[in-house]
């Protein structure tokens, strides 16, 4: 195969959650560029309506099923949807997640329980609803969106929840690549910096927090949503056909000092 070749989704079915909105919906538009069908999976309605007219302008099917990822029903409801509609899936991104900014010392359990709800179990849950149907097709590949929060603490953040979500995200990922390796199923992370979606509008426009996190930034500037698309191609296709287990760092550098 050729290498270029190697980077087509043509014909293959994904189901991408938190795909109403942010780094999802670049990563669902993305895939949809390189061939594929997407399934939106998002709590939230939002852009849904917007991204999937844009995925159908490129030829491509797309359907959105209002799926809260912290909830096992409702993952398996959506699921059996995508195999009854699409007759399989190939791929799974997992972007769907949430934030809490609160001093440890004052973080209530139930904003914790919360954190880790949306963020681990719901990335565990897809991961295994989807990696079922993969293991039985002996053939998949799992992206989940952690963050650089999960190999690093952001200086001066109070997100303690959020960093320890995403560090399980990170070990999950590499669990899952070892157990479903001969499976043919591969399962790799993306672990994005700074980029301007909804999730950091407030904090972005606030010019010191902005700047402070732009110093700390080698490449001085914070990504588009649009720079999460050809990482999530890459691994999602066969052009990463021997990479499984990866943690991708998409981060202009803030990890590299
Ligand atoms: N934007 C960044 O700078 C950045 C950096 C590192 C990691 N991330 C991670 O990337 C992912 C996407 O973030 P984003 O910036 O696109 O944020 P976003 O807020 O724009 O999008 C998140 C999406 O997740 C959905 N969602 C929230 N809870 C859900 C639930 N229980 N079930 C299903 N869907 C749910 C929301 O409705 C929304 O559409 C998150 O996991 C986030 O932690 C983002």
């Amino acid at each position: 195969m050729d290498v270029m070749s190697s980077f087509s989704l043509a014909g293959k079915k994904a189901v991408v959650t938190g795909g109403s909105s942010g780094l999802g919906a670049a990563a669902a538009q993305a895939l949809a560029q390189a061939g594929a069908d997407i399934a939106v999976a998002d709590i939230d309605g939002g852009e849904a309506d917007s991204i999937i007219a844009k995925i159908n302008d490129l030829g491509r099917r797309a359907i959105f099923i209002r799926t809260d990822v912290s909830m096992a029903r409702q993952v398996e409801k959506m699921v059996a949807q995508v195999k009854h509609e699409f007759k399989g899936i190939d791929i799974l991104v997992t972007s769907a997640g949430v934030g809490k900014k609160v001093a440890a010392e004052y973080l209530a359990a139930q904003e914790w329980e919360q954190v880790m709800a949306v963020n681990l179990k719901g990335v565990f849950l897809c991961c295994q609803k989807v990696g079922r149907e993969m293991i039985r097709r002996k053939s998949g590949s799992i992206v989940n969106i952690s963050s650089m929060s999960g190999t690093i603490v952001n200086k001066d953040r109070k997100i303690s929840a959020y960093c320890a979500s995403k560090g399980g995200v990170i070990m999950l990922t590499k669990s899952l690549a070892t157990e479903w390796a001969r499976y043919n199923v591969r399962v790799n992370s993306i672990a994005p910096g700074y980029f301007t979606t909804p999730f950091n509008d407030k904090w972005m426009a606030d010019p010191a927090m902005s700047e402070a996190a732009l110093e700390l930034t080698p490449m001085k500037r914070f990504a588009a949503p649009e720079e999460i698309g050809p990482a999530a191609v890459f691994l999602a296709s066969g052009a990463a056909s021997f990479i499984t287990g990866h943690i991708l760092l998409v981060d202009g550098g803030y990890t590299a000092w």
